[in-house]
């Protein structure tokens, strides 16, 4: 295959065909990982061929600057190393498909079927995509930022925009990453070089990066226009082949992640032994929102939605905020000047065996600060993407 050069653990589960490579961890492998996901269990979405790139040719990987900026350029990974601030910070990405395999069972999408482990964390390092888009100097029509990454795929190469104040803007922390938990970043995860857009869809985090182009419009790149977009829910996938005009509509494309949680402990499906169980059982999992807003409720419920109690949450990015060495992995420990919340979260809640030989199922919601709340409801749409109504795990009891 065109992959050959690229080694994958192999308990990561393909979501795809041999080719190209989609695929995530169970959720319980992801889980046990805990904040940090090793590169080997980090989910992958590739559109194409991984592109090769020798070791020693890393320090002389090219990516240019171009489109409405005064001072276009033309920048090599060793000068990104030597001449700009590398900063290092946790961040969280998402596939807009993750849980779209409970849209499928629904109603067939234009997707393949994500479980609930399309997401994953690590400590980035690189450059703030604002320092070198000052050099450039962007006039002062530009207003957003393509990006497009080495991989060739039957419509061109892939590449999609966010908007350049985005780009501009500290509190965003959208960089170009060159290291994974102070690691090189593998060739499934953008070797040598990739944008990392914290708090939106990982979709807008192109891998292979090899330009930035300044503009006035929005990426004008088939998977910009034709990926990454919650169509409304009458455009079938019949409607959506025929009628173009769909997708060209720019306020349906994706950017911030909406708010996100799953029950990792118990598993779906899990048959619990509570007969010889201790007298509480520990149920956890995760939560996630966009755009650095913080999650601020979890909320579980053993009856179907009628009452809920409070999950307790931990933040685990927070410890990075006050880290005593304020460089890691050779950059710059970038968290102290930021309210925003780039991470998923975990929350836990303890619930007494004696309620849980009753409970029939348990039910997860989540709300982050700006009191966006999961739905009860799916909003099925024709990719499948950006699913996050109540999350459900069934339980059956050993009696
Ligand atoms: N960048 C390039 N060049 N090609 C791709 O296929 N896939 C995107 C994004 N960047 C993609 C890309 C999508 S849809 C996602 S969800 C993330 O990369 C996945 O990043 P990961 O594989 O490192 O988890």
């Amino acid at each position: 295959t065109p992959d050959s050069h690229v080694s994958r653990d192999p308990r990561l589960i393909r979501l795809t065909g041999v080719h190209p490579f989609n695929c995530e961890a169970t959720l319980t492998e992801l889980f046990k990982e805990g904040f940090l996901t090793s590169p080997e269990l980090f989910y992958v979405r590739n559109h194409g061929p991984v592109p090769e790139v020798q070791d020693e040719d890393i320090p002389d990987w090219e990516f240019s600057v171009e489109g409405l900026v005064a001072n276009p350029l033309k920048i090599k990974l060793k000068e990104l190393l030597s001449n700009y601030e590398n900063v290092t910070c946790p961040i969280t990405l998402v596939c807009a498909g993750n849980r779209r395999k409970e849209q499928n069972v629904v109603r067939k999408s234009k997707g393949f079927s994500w479980g609930p482990a399309g997401v994953s964390t690590a400590l980035f390092t690189g450059v703030v995509m604002r320092d070198v888009l000052e050099r450039a100097k962007p006039l002062r029509k530009a207003r957003y930022v393509c990006m497009e990454g080495a991989d060739k795929l039957p419509n061109g190469y892939y590449g999609t925009s966010v908007k350049l104040n985005w780009a501009m803007d500290p509190n965003r922390g959208i960089m170009l990453a060159h290291g994974m938990n102070g690691e090189p970043l593998t060739p499934d995860h953008g070797k040598p070089l990739r944008a990392v857009i914290p708090g939106q869809i990982g979709g807008r985090s192109v891998k292979w990066l090899k330009k930035l182009i300044i503009t006035a419009e929005p990426s004008d790149n088939w998977y910009h226009i034709y990926d990454n977009r919650v169509l409304p829910t009458m455009v079938d996938p019949d409607e959506a082949a025929k009628n173009k005009d769909w997708w060209m509509d720019e306020r349906y494309a994706i950017y911030d992640l909406s708010p996100n949680s799953v029950t990792a402990v118990p598993a779906h499906d899990e048959r619990l032994e509570l007969a010889t169980a201790p007298e509480y059982y520990n149920v956890q999992g995760y939560a996630y929102s966009g755009g650095g807003r913080r999650i601020t409720r979890v909320q579980i419920s053993l009856d179907q939605g009628k009452s809920w109690r409070f999950g307790n949450i931990e933040y685990a990015e927070d410890k990075y905020r006050d880290f005593e060495d304020k460089q890691l992995f050779g950059g710059r420990l970038d968290m102290d000047w930021r309210e925003t919340c780039f991470c998923w979260c975990f929350w836990k809640l303890n619930i007494l065996v004696e309620e849980l030989k009753e409970a029939k199922d348990i039910i997860v919601r989540a709300m982050d600060e700006s009191m966006n709340v999961q739905p009860r409801d799916m909003y099925w749409s024709v990719l499948g993407m950006m699913n996050n109504p109540w999350f459900r795990v069934a339980i059956h009891n050993e009696r």
